[in-house]
Order: C-alpha cells, then structure tokens, then sequence
C-alpha cells in the first residue's frame, strides 16, 4: 500500500483532478527543462490548472545556487506567495533543486512532484531530501521536506534515453539488496528489457517509503538507503565536472566496490558478491578508473553527509538483502574496493 500522498498510475487525471478541487493555490508554477518541456509537458499540461512556467537548463551542472537564484526571481516576478503551488515536472535535478527552492521561498511554500526520470519515481521524490550541489560537493546544502504529493506515472518513461533509464535502475537494484532478498532472486533474473514499470516502481516506492516513514531525519535505519553511495557520490563528485558519469552510473559502481568492502568486513559470501558485481556490470557495463586518481576519490568520501568525527562510516551487508550502517572504512579500504572493481 501507498501512503495518500503519493499515487503511482498510467492514469494521473483523476488523482489531479482530486487534488486541485481540493485546495486553492494563489499562483501556480511548474519547473521544467528543455527535456521535461518537450516529453513530459504536453502530456500533463492540460490536467492542470492555469499556471505558469519556468524552463531551466538540464543537467547535474545546473543543480546550483545560481539556477536556485534564477528561480527566486521568476517566483518573485511572477507574485508568488506562501499560498502559491511549485510542481516539479522532471528527474531528480528538478526535484531536488525545485523542492529546495518552495521550502526556502518566503519560508516554505508547497511543493508536488511528478517525477519523469525512473530514478526520480523510484528514488528522488521520495522521502524529502531537496538540496543543491555545492563547491563540487554534492547534495551539499538542503533540507528534509516532504513534498505535499507525488503523482508518478512510468508513462512519462517512454521518451528517457536507455542511459538515463539504466542509471535510475541502479536505485531498483539498491532496494532489492538492502531489504528484500526474495525481489532480488527475482530481478536477477531479468534483463532490463523485460521488465514491468508499473510493478518495478511499485516495489521500490514501497520499499524506500516504508524504511523512510521509520527514520524520516536519517538518524540511523534510513541510512541503508545509502548503500554504494559513499563512494558512489565520491565518484559523481569527482566526475562533476568533466560529466563522465550519471548518478545511477556511479552509484552502480559504489555498489560493486561497496559489495567487495562487505564481503571483506562483513563476511558477505563471496557468491554473493560475484552474483552483484555481475549483474550490475551487466546492466551498466565497465568505467576503467585510472589507478592515480583513485586516492583523490578515497579522500572525497571523507565529504560524505553520513561520516562522523573523520570517520568515513559506509553502509555495508552482511548478506543479500541485509543492510548494515555505520560501519567504518578506511581511504586504504576504498581504494582497495576501487582496485577490485578495475580488476574483475
Ligand atoms: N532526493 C533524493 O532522495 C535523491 C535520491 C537519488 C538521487 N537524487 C538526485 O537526483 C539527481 C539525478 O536525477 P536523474 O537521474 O533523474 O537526473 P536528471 O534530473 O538530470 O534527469 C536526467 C535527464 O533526463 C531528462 N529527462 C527527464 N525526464 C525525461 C523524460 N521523461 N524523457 C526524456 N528526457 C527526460 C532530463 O532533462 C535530464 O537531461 C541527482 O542530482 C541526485 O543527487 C536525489
């Protein structure tokens, strides 16, 4: 079951038409960009209430202040106030960026979000993480804020390029590791061609719903979500600018090296390591790392939001399905991790 504000439907017009009969907004918005405009707009442009819209540029180099300024202003030009509606029509860098925004504007104004990307439905609009990239940090600044609703369709996934819809699978793929050993036998199995949206994204909404209504703040349970992202977010950060890698593709790539630290610390069966690293490299393919850069990307985990008094603590499993947090790992330890993932 679906908690009441979040609705998952190839059919999103009654769920909106319930929405908007319910509460009168005094201005509404929605956020796009060149993708979402020319995809995603045209199919939901009519099941909503006169608005008006902001195009931004696209990308993860755009999850910035200076895009967050260009927001405020528009909200500011347009007479926006703490009655007013953001709709956040995109991946995860509008929601995101597009929730950071609502929740500082005027101190706090709602927000909705209809995410387009995979990784947005089953990931990025759940559970209220909204923040910007920062000094090449990602994620940097923020808040927690739970949007007022997510109204998800995976017809909206229809015009996402097979790069995009793989990097969101790697978020599927994480579900399935840390909490639910049963859906991984199952999805193993699969190819990405053959999978059902409308379930798969059901099954991940679920999952990361029901982990995050236990630990809303992120003081401990919530952590597991984080699995393959210590060292995941080392890599985007350290790829930010030259853009190699979406944050899918990193955090597949965290997830091989952070299996390898499981097996090592946590006893993770060796079986089970070969059977993720395969997988994964299956679905994603293999980013040789070059050997120098690896302690830079070791030293960017010590920026991780979960590390406590210098520690670089890691979300680790002991086996499929169960998650670990808090576990210590030291810059020796993620380039060793590194170094399996170059070698296998
Ligand atoms: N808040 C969270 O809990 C959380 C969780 C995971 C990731 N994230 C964040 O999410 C971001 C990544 O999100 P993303 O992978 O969705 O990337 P994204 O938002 O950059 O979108 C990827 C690309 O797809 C385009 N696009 C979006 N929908 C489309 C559609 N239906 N058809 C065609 N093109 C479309 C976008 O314009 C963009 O070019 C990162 O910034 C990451 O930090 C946040």
């Amino acid at each position: 079951m679906l908690p009441n504000n979040i609705t998952l439907s190839t059919n999103l017009k009654p769920a909106l038409k319930d929405f908007f009969s319910q509460q009168q907004f005094s201005k509404i918005g929605v956020l796009i960009d060149e993708n979402t405009q020319t995809h995603c707009y045209p199919l939901i442009q009519s099941l909503l209430p006169e608005h008006t819209t902001l195009q931004i540029r696209s990308g993860e180099e755009h999850k910035t202040l200076l895009t967050c300024q260009q927001i405020w202003q528009w909200m500011t030009q347009q007479h926006f106030d703490r009655q007013s509606l953001l709709i956040n029509l995109g991946g995860g860098v509008i929601g995101d960026m597009g929730g950071f925004c609502a929740a500082a504007f005027k101190r706090g104004m709602a927000f909705i979000n209809i995410p387009t990307t995979l990784l947005a439905q089953v990931d990025a609009s759940i559970g209220g993480k909204l923040g910007i990239d920062f000094m090449g940090f990602k994620n940097h600044i923020g808040f927690f804020r739970i949007p007022d609703h997510v109204f998800i369709s995976p017809d909206f996934l229809t015009s996402l390029p097979q790069r995009e819809l793989r990097s969101g699978f790697s978020e599927v793929i994480k579900h399935t590791l840390i909490a639910d050993r049963e859906a991984w036998n199952e999805l193993s199995r699969k190819k990405v061609p053959e999978i059902h949206w409308l379930e798969q994204v059901e099954h991940s909404v679920q999952l990361k719903q029901r982990i995050v209504s236990q630990d809303p703040t992120e003081k401990g349970l919530r952590k597991i979500l984080n699995f393959g992202h210590t060292i995941g977010h080392a890599l985007e950060s350290y790829f930010l600018e030259s853009n190699r890698l979406l944050h899918g593709e990193a955090i597949a790539i965290g997830m091989i090296a952070e299996a390898y630290l499981s097996h090592k610390l946590l006893g993770l069966p060796r079986q089970e390591l070969e059977q993720i690293s395969c997988y994964i490299r299956d679905v994603h393919g293999k980013t040789p790392l070059e050997k120098n850069c690896l302690p830079q990307i070791a030293q960017l985990c010590l920026q991780d939001k979960k590390n406590r008094e210098n520690n670089i603590n890691c979300v680790l499993l002991s086996q499929i399905g169960e998650a670990r947090y808090d576990i210590p790992i030291s810059e020796e330890e993620i380039i060793e991790a590194l170094e399996f993932y170059n070698n296998e």
